[in-house]
């Protein structure tokens, strides 16, 4: 496989007016080529060539030798996952009625207390990093995690539903330094409810 095969799932300007087509073209174009070039130099003629992300990611994560690899794999996964995790603008974006819906409410009483938890998370994780709405993997209990710099839930046993980019390059000619504007937006208007309900169907 190739780890620079990787497409947009819709054109550059498809999350405006919330995220611009310059934000996109450079986040995706930029940020994410370069975390895949760079793995594609750090696994060339190992192992790891051939191996599927998330085996790269679990055999990575957590051995010092290995760190560069993990990153670059682990950001590549994590950012496959947010565009995936985001559609176009909506004025009204509820949570689909269902399974996820009803896992939402026993968690978190509504969708509005998960909203604004996942705010909460996105405002105050520090320095850069990634939110998660996950589930876990045995229980299939609903949680919000913070984790820094590439990490991201699979290394845990949960299995991802959504995700929100936190670092700076994902907002900053949009927003600046304005993150909640930025994770408020994304969370109200653009979070991909229907992908995060298949995938906790699927978990
Ligand atoms: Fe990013």
């Amino acid at each position: 496989m190739s780890f620079n095969d990787q497409n947009l799932p819709f054109a550059e300007n498809h999350l405006e007016p919330a995220i611009s087509e310059k934000t996109v073209e450079f986040h995706f174009g930029k940020h994410q080529k370069g975390y895949a070039d760079k793995l594609i130099a750090l696994t060339n003629g190992t192992p790891f060539a051939n191996m599927d992300l998330v085996s790269i990611i679990k055999e990575t994560v957590d051995n010092p030798a290995q760190t560069a690899i993990f990153n670059n794999a682990a950001q590549l996964w994590n950012h496959i996952l947010y565009w995936d995790s985001v559609h176009a603008y909506r004025e009204e974006n509820p949570i689909p009625a269902g399974a996820f819906a009803d896992a939402v409410k026993a968690t978190f009483g509504n969708e509005d207390n998960l909203k604004a938890e996942l705010l909460d998370a996105a405002v105050n994780l520090f320095g850069s990093g990634w939110v998660w709405l996950a589930a876990d993997n045995k229980t299939k209990e609903l949680k919000i995690i913070k984790t820094q710099n590439a990490a991201n839930p699979i290394t845990m046993d949960m299995e991802p539903l959504l995700t929100i980019d936190v670092w700076e390059h994902a907002y900053y000619l949009d927003y600046q330094n304005r993150r909640p504007d930025y994770a408020q937006t994304l969370i109200d208007k653009l979070a991909n409810w229907h992908f995060a309900a298949s995938n906790f169907t699927a978990a």
